[in-house]
């Protein structure tokens, strides 16, 4: 491909993640305190129109052929059917999906597929409500499920439940987790907790690994490996005697920079080649500058160009990126 987004490594980027709001409405634990973050003034986020045109541009002329939209969560953000509709009729309309907490998705999920929405990635990190209150610090549980059975009823699949199990809070919960999904025709994923909580509490022992992971699988279920998807972070494994597949995402012990296709947009509007990155591309201030369509394509490229290895959480030389998970989009 001509206009592919190749970097020093020879990584092709097809996928580009956009996180739409840096707000959330739940406070996971590991992910922010209790008080929330300093939310972005709704000045420095990029409107309908700037985020399109840059869609519109990684589309046309950097390869990009997969969108996934993120938050903090994205549900929140004003208009979103609009903005996704918008996205589907573009001339070369990627794959769309979005990662959501759940909450809102009940009301929305009809309007979102309708609008051109593909999939969606659901947070779920236990089916027990008091559990739910404790981890996320919102009485919510029913209103991801409900989230859940209408992203399902809407086509919105396949639908993929993430959890992040943390030692001594839900990670009992693994192969219940994945019954669950089983037995709802959910996709379940298991994800290594990253350092990329806004605390700074992130504490490598009380991380699950992937190993530690599938064993608390294998003890419930027989499970054959599957062939990795591409250049997905999720590794799978079906379990044996249903259709099901169960996923670890292993970005701390199994890295898997070597395969990835990813770049990253801020909701203020800053491009990020890697999650860790320790620096960005200014794009809205190409944008509001009145920029051509060449010129954010000729800086795109070169923040590609500037992207690393990948990340070294378990290295000593770790240095956490300056924005929390939040403020990326995951
Ligand atoms: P699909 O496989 O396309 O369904 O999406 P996904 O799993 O990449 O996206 P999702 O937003 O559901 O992310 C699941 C977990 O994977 C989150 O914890 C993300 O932070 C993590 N993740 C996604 N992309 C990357 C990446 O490039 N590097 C690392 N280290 N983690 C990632
Ligand atoms: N490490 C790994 N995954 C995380 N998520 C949120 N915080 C972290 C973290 N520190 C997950 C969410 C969501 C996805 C986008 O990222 O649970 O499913
Ligand atoms: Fe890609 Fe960076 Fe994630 Fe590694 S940590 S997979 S390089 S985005």
């Amino acid at each position: 491909m001509s206009n592919s987004l190749v970097d020093r490594f020879g990584r092709v980027h097809t996928d580009l993640r956009v996180s739409l709001t840096d707000r959330c409405n739940l406070r996971c634990t590991y992910c922010m305190p209790a008080e929330g973050l300093n939310w972005l003034p709704r000045a420095e986020v990029l409107s309908d129109d700037e985020v399109v045109r840059l869609v519109r541009i990684a589309t046309e002329r950097l390869g990009i052929t997969s969108v996934r939209l993120t938050g903090g969560e994205p549900l929140l953000r004003r208009g979103l059917p609009q903005l996704i509709a918008r996205m589907a009729e573009l001339q070369r309309a990627p794959e769309l999906s979005l990662t959501t907490n759940g909450i809102g998705l009940g009301r929305l999920a009809g309007a979102l597929r309708a609008a051109g929405l593909d999939r969606v990635n659901v947070s779920l990190d236990t089916l027990d409500p008091e559990r739910f209150a404790a981890i996320t610090r919102r009485d919510r549980l029913p209103d991801v499920l409900d989230g859940l059975r209408a992203a399902r009823a809407a086509g919105l699949t396949p639908v993929k439940v993430n959890a992040v199990p943390v030692r001594g809070t839900n990670d009992d919960e693994i192969p219940d987790l994945a019954a669950f999904a089983v037995a709802h025709g959910y996709r379940m994923r298991f994800i290594e907790s990253m350092p990329l909580d806004a605390q700074g509490a992130w504490d490598r022992e009380r991380m699950v690994t992937a190993a530690e992971i599938l064993d608390r699988l294998g003890a419930r279920f027989g499970l054959t490996p599957v062939e990795r998807r591409g250049n997905a972070p999720a590794e799978e494994w079906r379990i044996d005697g249903t259709d099901a597949t169960v996923g670890v995402i292993a970005s701390v012990t199994r890295p898997f920079c070597g395969s990835c296709d990813r770049v990253r947009l801020t909701a203020d509007g800053q491009l990020r080649n890697c999650l860790f990155a320790t620096d960005e591309s200014d794009l809205r201030a190409l944008l509001r500058g009145g920029a051509d369509d060449a010129a954010i394509e000729a800086a795109w490229r070169g923040s590609v160009r500037g992207k690393g290895p990948g990340h070294a959480i378990d290295s000593p030389e770790f240095r956490r990126p300056e924005r929390p998970m939040s403020a990326i989009g995951g």
